[in-house]
């Protein structure tokens, strides 16, 4: 989908369709009170015959109103006037890219800008109108074949403004950068098990990284051994698919500036290991590279928007496999830390290969890491499908990447982390076991991931709920790639 921004009146835009704001008891905003003027007052009339409430996402499609250039006018609703939040933003948003989709148009303005949203400024609006816009049109249709796939698409979206604005451009540019970085994510997300291998996120790794001048590096199992990531290694021992670790280094602020390191969850398919899943929804566990997504959509969108600010990707991409070679329960495993662990369950498998490229991080000296990871069912239970849960070492940190929740609408919830909860890690073997029983999954995960954390500033983001959708609409989400490219943004005092 292509995007432009364009200061013009609304009536005299010649398009296929101009879309506008209202809200409920028929007020309207400033963009359809101009075409309200100037068809004589042919939308105040329709509205009072009250059959449009303007709930957020309701639309009404309106053909050949007079003094009106473009053929057709969408009435989109946003709710009550100056209730409109950023839920109701997107709503409407999302309405109004369906209903003109529905009805095949191919170019559309849509009045944005001028839309009063609770708390925000219409920068946030501009960028949130062409991120929601972005991730409604996005279908993964590419394996289907032609009968069944390349549905009708709006290819262009003309932001009208009532006046000429310079920053609102930017704002529309950070918007397509994170938009695009969200679908990109989703489409290594959604991509097949027996495609999107470990080499394949290290080829995507690379193309992202030639298109963007980025360095790529790709450590090999060989490399790995020499590092001593027994941890890493021992998941992928019942796979036929190498492991690889991805590195990819973004510069864009000053040479001594520390960087952020954002270490990404790259299991390519997670069967469970030895201690194997049950077969219902197990397709599901694609999703499991979904934090290598993200890291890797995050830094696509970094890379885009010219961020100042120095940024790493760390991934480490393995499949978890049953097999003659796999690890087994009882196993101990030396990390690169040296801590032993002794494995009670290789479906645990997310937090031994993070730990190995937690300590990898250290040499990268960072300013802060953050890990993002489809780390466990318990927090699933815990926090839904809306938040991702967030566990950290530092508070301030923690409320940094609150903040840019909040800010992106891909909000998190802070959970403890806190040292009474190490105790369910304890082995009577190793150092410490990889599983802590029911209670508190989420947290004894987090805890056991702490343990390798000891030497910088560290959050992490279980997204095991947030990153996909089941049922019908299954697929997945992109997230959290909006939340960490605003946290960069705002690190980077954007
Ligand atoms: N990838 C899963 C976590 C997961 C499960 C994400 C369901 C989304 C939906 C992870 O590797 C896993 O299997 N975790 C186990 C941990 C347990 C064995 C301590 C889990 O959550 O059941
Ligand atoms: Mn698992
Ligand atoms: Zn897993």
């Amino acid at each position: 989908m292509e995007f432009s921004i364009k200061a013009a009146a609304p009536e005299k835009l010649k398009t296929d369709c101009v879309a506008v704001a209202v809200f409920a008891s028929a007020k309207l905003s400033p963009a359809a009170l101009a075409l309200d003027r100037a068809s004589k007052g042919r939308i105040s009339g329709i509205l009072k015959r009250g059959d449009f409430d303007a709930k957020p996402g309701s639309t009404l499609m309106l053909y050949d109103l007079a003094g009106v250039m473009s053929k057709r006018v969408l009435l989109v609703g946003f709710g009550a006037q100056n209730e409109t939040a950023a839920k109701e933003l997107r709503d409407g948003v999302r309405g109004a890219v369906r209903a003109m989709a529905d009805v095949g148009i191919s170019e559309a303005a849509f009045y944005v800008a001028d839309i009063a949203v609770k708390d925000r400024e219409a920068k946030w609006v501009t960028m949130q109108a062409a991120m929601t816009s972005l991730e409604n049109s996005y279908r993964f249709d590419r394996l289907m074949s032609k009968s069944r796939g390349q549905r009708k698409n709006l290819k262009r979206i003309v932001f009208g403004l009532l006046r000429e604005s310079k920053v609102l451009g930017a704002a529309l540019e950070r918007g397509i950068a994170i938009g695009e970085g969200v679908n990109f994510a989703r489409d290594l997300g959604n991509l097949p098990p027996n495609i999107c291998t470990p080499a394949y996120l290290a080829e995507q790794a690379r193309v992202l990284g030639k298109a963007h001048k980025l360095k790529v590096t790709v450590l090999e199992r060989k490399d790995m051994e020499k590092l001593g990531m027994g941890s890493l290694l021992s998941v992928s021992d019942g796979s036929r698919q190498p492991p690889k670790l991805i590195t990819i280094e973004y510069y864009g602020g000053p040479k001594k500036q520390k960087p952020v390191v954002l270490v990404g969850k790259g299991v390519t398919f997670d069967t469970g290991g030895i201690s194997l899943k049950p077969a219902a929804e197990m397709d599901e566990m694609k999703y499991d590279m979904s934090g290598a997504g993200s890291v890797l959509g995050t830094l696509s969108a970094v890379a885009a928007m010219k961020l100042p600010l120095n940024v790493i990707g760390v991934i480490p991409a393995t499949e978890n496999m049953p097999g003659g070679n796999a690890t087994r329960p009882g196993d101990i495993v030396t990390s690169m830390s040296g801590q032993t662990i002794e494995i009670l369950n290789t479906d645990a498998e997310g937090r031994l290969i993070l730990c190995d490229a937690l300590t990898y991080s250290e040499r990268f000296e960072p300013a802060a890491v953050i890990d993002i990871a489809t780390l466990t069912g318990a927090c699933v239970i815990a926090l839904g499908h809306v938040a991702s849960g967030l566990f950290a070492n530092d508070d301030q940190l923690a409320n940094e990447v609150i903040a840019a929740g909040q800010t992106s609408w891909d909000r998190v919830w802070h959970m403890p982390a806190w040292e009474d909860y190490q105790e369910q890690l304890k082995s009577n073997f190793a150092d410490m076991a990889n599983i802590g029983g029911r209670p508190g999954g989420s947290i004894t995960a987090a805890c056991f991931l702490a343990r390798f954390a000891r030497k910088f500033k560290w959050a992490h983001l279980d997204i095991a709920g947030t990153a996909w959708k089941s049922g019908r609409e299954k697929g997945s989400t992109g997230r959290p790639v909006p939340l960490l490219t605003q946290f960069l943004m705002t690190r980077a005092g954007w």
